[in-house]
């Protein structure tokens, strides 16, 4: 396996744990971007759907709401873990149309022209192979199915992830990503996304900013230990400092946040990219 892809495994294996006790607060902030990819997807009822890099099950449990029973959901992580998450939360909720897999975007289990729509909320920066990944997911939609994609538009239009960054920046050392090397910022440059669409044969590629709020209903402090706790990249960073630093940090991260205090929590503008794109009709 090239070492690139081993570092993404191992990173998003620690980070489990902690997306799925976040579970409930992370849907919650990420609603619009599943909303925003049902739409762009043209989603309905009655329809097939496969949500790649689905984490502990989204956006595939918002599909598999809106599918209904004569529809279907599968949901697919490369972490075990990820997808075992993911089926303990459709269990509890009783969802009986939607099922979960261990696989990877640019191997995907599946026979060709099995999908209506592909949907990927925030996966596609993580991916060994870009266009390899969306010529699998051409493969496997029905001809004249969609593809929609979520990405991160840049880090200093997004709150949530800058203003903690740069808090960070002052204790340790945060050097940038190697380019095109897997990270939440790897397609922020609108374009860069779309041009691998083209690449990989996706008919109609189009490409949209998406902004809205990302609502957390939670008390700051409560919040800090959500943002420290899903983010292999801060994870890593707070082991590298002292039991005083790190509470410094804490009061100093905490204190910023507070810029974005609303009534029943936080509320950070956001922005992200939804590109989409379809198979040829036949
Ligand atoms: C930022 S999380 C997004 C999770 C979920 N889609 C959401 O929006 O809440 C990225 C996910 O991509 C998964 N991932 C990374 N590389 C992958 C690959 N090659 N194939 C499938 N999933 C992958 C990770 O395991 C992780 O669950």
């Amino acid at each position: 396996m090239p070492a690139e892809k081993k570092e993404v495994i191992s990173r998003w294996t620690g980070s489990a744990p902690y997306w799925e006790k976040h579970r409930d607060i992370i849907r919650e902030m990420f609603a619009p971007v599943a909303e925003a990819l049902i739409a762009e997807a043209q989603i309905k009822s009655g329809q097939t759907v496969l949500d790649i890099a689905t984490g502990p099950g989204e956006p595939a449990l918002t599909i598999a709401e809106r599918v209904g029973l004569e529809g279907k959901v599968v949901g697919i992580d490369v972490i075990p873990e990820m997808a075992e998450a993911a089926r303990r939360e459709a269990h509890r909720r009783g969802f009986r149309n939607a099922a979960f897999e261990v696989a990877s975007a640019d191997r995907l289990p599946f026979q060709g022209s099995s999908f209506d729509a592909v949907v990927s909320r925030f996966g596609v920066m993580f991916f060994p192979s870009p266009v390899g990944s969306v010529r699998e997911m051409l493969r496997v939609l029905k001809p004249g199915g969609r593809i929609a994609l979520a990405v991160w538009h840049f880090a200093e239009r997004n709150p949530f992830h800058y203003a903690v960054s740069k808090i960070f920046e002052r204790y340790v050392d945060s050097p940038p990503p190697a380019p095109d090397s897997p990270d939440a910022f790897r397609f922020a440059k609108p374009g860069d996304l779309l041009g691998i669409l083209s690449k990989a044969g996706a008919a109609a590629p189009s490409e949209r900013l998406l902004q809205f709020s990302i609502r957390a209903s939670i008390p700051v402090e409560e919040f800090w230990d959500l943002r420290s706790e899903m983010s292999d990249k801060f994870r890593t960073r707070l082991a590298c400092l002292s039991n005083e630093q790190r509470a410094e940090l804490g009061r100093e991260v905490v204190q910023a946040l507070r810029a974005f205090s609303v009534d029943d929590g936080l509320s950070f503008p956001a922005e992200v990219l939804i590109v989409s794109g379809r198979k040829q009709p036949s």
